[in-house]
């Protein structure tokens, strides 16, 4: 092999090594950063359900301050609701709508964006039944549907 063989050679070898760790290096902070997600929102979760022990049963209109599409709903499910529907499915935690100091708060643009984003999902359901040819039982449409752990929805694959 003539020696400048060797030189692309190792520069390939060197190319592919960098690349390789680069791309693991991303999965590692992608993977940190949702594991801190988790861990913010299971402390904010243990600590609401501290705060209403006894009453996770109770409709959580009459356990919190300012539920309006939620009424009915069994207040520890609707914690439920807020860490899987709302949290994951956007990639956020809990202080991306809320004040978390004071949940029931009105105060973030993004708890109003969720609540009417709640009757847009509803709303895309209903016309998903226009679309007569479908042969699903039940198709449907939830938060994850568009934003699969994003909070802006991909407009294209890259
Ligand atoms: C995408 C926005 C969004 C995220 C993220 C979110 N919430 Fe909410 N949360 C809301 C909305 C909207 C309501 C009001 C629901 C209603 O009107 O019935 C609410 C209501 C609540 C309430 C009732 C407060 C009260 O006193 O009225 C609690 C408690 C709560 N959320 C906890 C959480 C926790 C804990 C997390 C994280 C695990 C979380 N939320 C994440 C949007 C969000
Ligand atoms: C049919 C598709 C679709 C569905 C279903 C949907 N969204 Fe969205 N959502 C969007 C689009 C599109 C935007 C606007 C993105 C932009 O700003 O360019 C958006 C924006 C948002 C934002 C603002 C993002 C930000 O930057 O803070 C929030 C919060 C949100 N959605 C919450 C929800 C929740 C909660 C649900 C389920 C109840 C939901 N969305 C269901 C398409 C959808």
């Amino acid at each position: 092999m003539k020696s400048f063989h060797i030189v692309i050679l190792l520069f390939g070898v060197t190319l592919v090594l960098t690349l390789s760790s680069l791309q693991s290096g991303e999965t590692i902070t992608r993977k940190q950063n949702i594991d801190s997600l988790k861990a913010d929102r299971d402390m904010h979760k243990k600590r609401i359900l501290a705060s209403i022990a006894g009453k996770e049963r109770l409709p959580a209109d009459s356990v919190f301050e300012n539920i309006e599409i939620f009424k009915g709903v069994p207040a520890g499910q609707l914690l439920n609701i807020m860490d899987i529907a709302f949290s994951q499915s956007l990639g956020v935690s809990c202080g991306h709508c809320h004040n978390t100091k004071d949940f029931g708060s009105e105060q973030k643009n993004e708890k109003k964006i969720a609540r009417e984003m709640w009757a847009f999902a509803a709303q895309t359901r209903d016309l998903l039944k226009n679309v007569k040819s479908l042969k699903s039982e039940k198709p449907t449409v939830n938060c994850t549907t568009c934003h699969r752990g994003q909070l802006k929805p991909a407009l294209s694959l890259n």
